[in-house]
Formats: structure tokens, C-alpha cells, sequence
């Protein structure tokens, strides 16, 4: 297991190299705009819980895990000036309290000039001397660290590199499948613990032991819901003992490689016909979305297009009545599905740049009426985003509707039968090609089952 997810697998770091090259184009026309020479990109520090001698757990800089899967890392810089060989300050104190990083090894290291230091007091000597010509990226809580670098995340630098990111390197696509591998495991092993009866604190435990991972090191907190939990949208409570009847499964997790993300929804049915019936409609719904990906597409006109669909898997399941449109305008459609269709997914799971029109940083806004929507930009060759679609009796937001144009299109005797079943959400990593999709999550569940 390792070995293929470690950064010591030779398929990755065949691709590695180009990657960096593509990250150092980013950072030099960034740099040109910024009107800098440097950049001094910091791997961020561990934070202390308020009052105690605990830290939080340690969240790399997404800006410096771009440049190198060194995601346990903290008190390091990056010092890239255009031209040289970008300089690695990695620091490894003496400390007997805690694990500290090992020598530096791995596919990325011979790209760096590293330059291993034990305290803090020795970073300074390896920064540009003229701070003036720096920009610092990251994280800065105690200005000390940021060694008298005035310009901290200039936008003009970082509108560049946040929309940028949003197209993924062959090395980025590699360490994904790799990420929707993983994620696949610990569903397939999800699934066989719900089915053999297990609380969602036991479930939970089976994906972590599948994918081997401790909680801080899964991209977002686990999904795990049965039965009306699964209308919860984040729901992650983890109760200790099952229910005395089991009716679903909604499970949203994730797993990462090198610090990129995958993000996989399934729901499952313990046995009715008609729900199952149902999960296999959204599943189909879901799949017809992915089908129109492809270069060139606006997501907002996915996401509304979506609704439509939607509407008629509503008729069709005799949750409401009327035409598409009609159940649009009404806000019926928001009221069962209240949140967007999918986000970009890279280093973080909501990945940055979702809303950029360009690298100047104009945004592009959600649709009215579709304020959650993560995702609005015209798609890109080898984008990598989710679609994911949802279904779910959340009473707060159907009871919006009673006694207005909506409430006669709402089937209520069929919302009373779907409530203990809480909903149902499909989700796939998905990467945008010329003339179509690859389906990063698909495609993984076959290699792995
Ligand atoms: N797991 C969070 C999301 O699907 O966006
Ligand atoms: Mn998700
Ligand atoms: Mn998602």
C-alpha cells in the first residue's frame, strides 16, 4: 500500500518533473505581475489549542503542497526565484517530544537545492536578501516567521495561481486516480459493514482501517449516515449503536494521496424495493450529468439543468407534480435538492477558484437562486471536479413552502414515506476532457472490486 501511494512510487515521479515545471511557469508569470523576484512560500505551523499545550492538527499551505507532497511539514519555505533551482528550506528541529521529519527523500527531492535546518533562527540566512523583491505566501499568525517579507499574498500573485490550479498536471490526474483508489477501498468496505449491521461509528472505523487513515488525515470529515441522518447534509456525528431498524445509507467520504483530495458519495438501501427503486433513478440521473461534461461547458447552465432532471425523477417518484419549469420557479426542486451540483477538487476539496472568470480574480456569480453553487466557471481540459447531485426530505426547507405557489406540487404522503430514509446523493470525481469525461471514481471502483 505504500509503496503505491508513497513518494516513492516511480510511476509518479516519472510525471513529477513536468508538474514542477508547470507550477514554476505559474509562479514566474505570477511573480512578473506581482512586479516581484522571489517567492517565499511557507509551509504553515501547527496551531495551539486556546488555553492548552495541544496543537491542532497540522493543515499544510495548499500553495506549498502544489510544489511538493510534503504535507507533514511544518516551519519550511519554498524560495523559487525564476531561472534557479527552487531552494527547499526544510526544517528538522531537535525535538526528543515528537516524531520529527526524516531526511528528505522521495521522487521531488533531487528538484530542490534543500537546505535542512534544526531551529527557526536559521531560516533567515537562507532568504533572498532584498525582502523588498519577495512575496511571502501562506499562513503568517506570528509576523516573525515571515522574516521582515512585507508583501504577504499579494492578489495580483495569487488570483494567478489560484485560477491556474484549477487545471490539474498529469502528475496532479495521477495521484487523483490514485486518491479515488483509495476512497473506492474504504467505500467497499463501508458498504459491507453497514450491510452487516454496524453503527455508523463502526462503519466509520472500517473506512478509516480500508483506506489507512487517522480522522486528521481524511480530506474532510466523514459522511456517515443511517436513515434520516442522510438528510443532514453534514452530517457527522457518528452515533455509537445502530438504530433497531436500518433502512439506509448515505455515505460521504473521501480519501487523499499526497495531499489531493478525492470526494465519493454512495447511498445504499437495506432491503425496500422502492427506495432502492429510487436510488437507482438518481443513480442514472447522475450519470446522464456526468455524460454532458466536456470542454467548453458553462457548470451554472449544468447546475440548473440539473433541476430539470430533477424535477422529473420528482413526478416520476410521485413526490410532486407539474411541469419542470413550473417546479423550478416554485422553488420545489431547491427544496429537495438545497445545495450546488459539484466544486473543483484538487489540494483542497472545495478546491480555490471555483467563482474566477480569469486570472485578474473577477468573479463569476452563482445563478440567482443558487447561492451554494461552488462552481461557475466555463469548464477546461483536465479540470477535475465533482458532480453530485441530491435528493432529501429536509422539513426546514419544505415547510418553506406550505402556503405558497409550491405547496400544491409537493406530494406530502410520498415525503412522509421518503423522511425515515433521510435522502439519497451520488458523487464522482470527474475529469474534463475535450470531448468528454473521465470518471475518476468509476473507473476506480472497478480497478479495485
Ligand atoms: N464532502 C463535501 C462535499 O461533497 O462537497
Ligand atoms: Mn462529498
Ligand atoms: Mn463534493
Amino acid at each position: 500500500m505504500n509503496t503505491r501511494y508513497g513518494d516513492k512510487n516511480p510511476a509518479l515521479g516519472a510525471l513529477y518533473g513536468s508538474h514542477l515545471e508547470t507550477v514554476t511557469a505559474r509562479h514566474d508569470h505570477a511573480l512578473e505581475q506581482a512586479g516581484a523576484s522571489h517567492a517565499v512560500i511557507y509551509s504553515g505551523n501547527p496551531k495551539l489549542a486556546f488555553l492548552d499545550d495541544y496543537h491542532h492538527p497540522f493543515k499544510a499551505n495548499p500553495h506549498f503542497v502544489s510544489w511538493a507532497p510534503l504535507i507533514t511539514l511544518p516551519f519550511s519555505y519554498i524560495v523559487y526565484t525564476p531561472g534557479e533551482t527552487p531552494v527547499l528550506i526544510y526544517y528538522q528541529p531537535h525535538d526528543y517530544w515528537h516524531v520529527v521529519p526524516g531526511s528528505p527523500d522521495g521522487y521531488w527531492a533531487s528538484h530542490f537545492d534543500i537546505r535542512v535546518v534544526h531551529s527557526t533562527d536559521e531560516i533567515a540566512a537562507h532568504l533572498p536578501a532584498n525582502r523588498e523583491k519577495c512575496i511571502a505566501i501562506g499562513e503568517f499568525d506570528d509576523e516573525a516567521l515571515a522574516f521582515g517579507i512585507e508583501r504577504i499574498n499579494p492578489n495580483t500573485a495569487i488570483n494567478i495561481l489560484h485560477f491556474s490550479r484549477g487545471v490539474k498536471t498529469e502528475y496532479e490526474l495521477a495521484v487523483m486516480r490514485l486518491a479515488a483508489e483509495r476512497g473506492a477501498l474504504g467505500h467497499i468496505a463501508a458498504e459491507a459493514a453497514f450491510r452487516d449491521g454496524r453503527s455508523e461509528f463502526d462503519i466509520h472505523r472500517a473506512y478509516c482501517k480500508a483506506v489507512s487513515h487517522t480522522d486528521p488525515e481524511l480530506p474532510y470529515g466523514n459522511i456517515i449516515a443511517i436513515n434520516d441522518h442522510g438528510a443532514v447534509l453534514h452530517y457527522t456525528d457518528l452515533d455509537r449503536k445502530a438504530p433497531e431498524s436500518i433502512r439506509s445509507f448515505l455515505i460521504d467520504a473521501g480519501a487523499q494521496v499526497h495531499g489531493y483530495a478525492s470526494d465519493i458519495t454512495r447511498t445504499y438501501s437495506n432491503g425496500d424495493q422502492r427506495f432502492q427503486e429510487l436510488i437507482e433513478r438518481m443513480d442514472a440521473m447522475e450519470l446522464a450529468i456526468v455524460d454532458k461534461v466536456q470542454a467548453g461547458l458553462d457548470y451554472r447552465e449544468l447546475h440548473v439543468g440539473t433541476h430539470k432532471m430533477l424535477a422529473e425523477v420528482l413526478v416520476d417518484a410521485e413526490l410532486a407534480s407539474g411541469n419542470p419549469d413550473t417546479l423550478l420557479e416554485t422553488g420545489v426542486t431547491t427544496a429537495f435538492f438545497p445545495h450546488g451540483l459539484g466544486h473543483l477538487l484538487g489540494i483542497q476539496v472545495h478546491d480555490v477558484g471555483g467563482h474566477q472568470e480569469n486570472e485578474s480574480g473577477t468573479i463569476i456569480d452563482p445563478p440567482s437562486g443558487h447561492p451554494f453553487l461552488r462552481l461557475t466557471r466555463v469548464l477546461k481540459e483536465d479540470m477535475v471536479l465533482t458532480i453530485e447531485p441530491g435528493m432529501y426530505v429536509i422539513d426546514m426547507l419544505l415547510e418553506n413552502l406550505r402556503g405558497t405557489a409550491a405547496e400544491g406540487h409537493v406530494n406530502w404522503d410520498t415525503v412522509d414515506w421518503l423522511r425515515p430514509f433521510g435522502g439519497i446523493r451520488i458523487e464522482d470525481d470527474i475529469r474534463v476532457m475535450a470531448n468528454g469525461q473521465e470518471n475518476l471514481t468509476r473507473d476506480a471502483f472497478r480497478r479495485v472490486s
